[in-house]
């Protein structure tokens, strides 16, 4: 298969290129992605001689671009991870989002529909499904749609786009939403990241409100193999749930931090909540179990070990991120190739 991987300098976007290339190294794959500030070419620089995967630095609403793209390096399909992500990022100013999310999303689209690519992918989030009290059930793919952020609405609106181009057109679009991931790669404006280098330097630990809200947590190479489950064997036009079958606090995922980093807890420091913040995600994923055949494979404790243990390996890959030094990576590597016209290039 030829694969158009959008926002594959990202985290789970670079994580699922790596999964790719040690499931199907026959597979071409081409990144297409903005590195906006949290695509880092660095999450791919150990592909840098794979001659099976390329990059593109482009912006998914350049729509001659990615029609060219579609055209000239004939892609089979298009797994879609380009996004603005951030929640707090949203609250502060929504438009980016509605830009990439939702514009930037029906640009690939319609791109998709006029080269009939075989599969579209868009990757989405439980969080547009909204907020459940304590005792509701986990939502399921049957759950009316109700975001409360502006980035979760921005998906939302995007998942419709989506599924209106299968129904109206017949793309072969899926849909996946999954549940909060964590891992390997992860830019440190997210929880567990910051938590974790915070820990790691005896910083104040930021938590939200009282820390109670509850999120299901997913080991990133479980929602990795959904996706290539979701795009080999899902059904035209379906939605699938992923998650870790792991609910907890905030606050509880703060406190197995410490204890894994072996830091005290005096280092938590309660601040200001975030603004309509929900307080509890939890999702019911039996129908990728049943249709795709798949199950989350790491427990919390087992990736949270793992996840601690990468982000203390690769102090470079931290100090890059955390000093901005990784936003000259691509200028680096990448101006003199991109001034001969070579736009496609090799990772690294
Ligand atoms: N992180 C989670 O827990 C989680 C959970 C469920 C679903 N998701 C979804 O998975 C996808 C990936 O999330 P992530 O956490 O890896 O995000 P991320 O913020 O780490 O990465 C996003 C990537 O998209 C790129 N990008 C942004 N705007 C672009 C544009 N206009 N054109 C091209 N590239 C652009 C960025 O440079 C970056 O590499 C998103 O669609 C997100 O909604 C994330």
């Amino acid at each position: 298969m030829n694969l158009l991987v959008t926002g594959g300098c990202g985290f789970i976007g670079a994580n699922f290129v790596h999964e790719q290339r040690r499931q199907y190294p026959q597979d071409r794959l081409v990144v297409l992605d903005a590195l906006t500030y949290c695509g880092n070419l660095r999450n791919l620089e150990s592909l840098s001689s794979d001659p099976g995967v390329a990059f593109v630095r482009g912006d998914i609403c350049d729509a001659d671009r990615v029609a060219q793209l579609l055209r000239d390096d004939h892609m089979d399909a298009i797994v879609h991870f380009a996004a603005e992500s951030h929640v707090d990022r949203s609250i502060l100013g929504p438009l980016p989002f509605v830009q990439t999310n939702v514009v930037g999303t029906t640009v690939l689209l319609e791109a998709a529909r006029k080269a009939q690519v075989q599969r579209f992918l868009h990757v989405s989030t439980d969080e547009v499904y909204g907020t459940l009290g304590p005792t509701d059930p986990p939502f399921t793919e049957e759950t009316p749609l109700a975001p409360r952020s502006p980035y979760a609405a921005s998906k939302a609106a995007s998942d419709h786009l989506a599924l209106a181009y299968a129904h109206t057109y017949g793309l072969p679009v899926v849909v996946t939403r999954c549940s909060n991931n964590y891992g390997p790669f992860q830019f440190p404006e997210k929880l567990l990241p910051l938590m974790i280098l915070s820990a790691l330097a005896d910083q104040p630990l930021p938590v939200y409100g009282d820390g109670q809200q509850v999120r299901d947590w997913i080991y990133v190479e479980d929602h990795c193999r959904g996706i290539d489950a979701a795009l080999r064997r899902g059904r035209p036009g379906a939605v699938y749930n992923f998650g870790g079958r792991a609910e907890r606090t905030n606050l509880e995922m703060v406190h197995a931090i410490l204890e894994l980093v072996g830091k005290p807890r005096s280092l938590i420091r309660f601040v200001a909540d975030r603004l309509g913040h929900d307080r509890r995600y939890a999702v019911e994923c039996s129908r990728a179990e049943h249709e795709l055949d798949w199950h989350a494979r790491w427990s919390l404790d087992d990736g949270l070990r793992e996840t601690v243990r990468w982000y203390r390996e690769h102090p470079s890959w931290c100090q890059s991120v955390q000093s901005g030094e990784y936003r000259t990576f691509y200028d680096r590597n990448y101006t003199t190739r991109l001034a001969e016209s070579t736009e496609v290039a090799q990772c690294g």
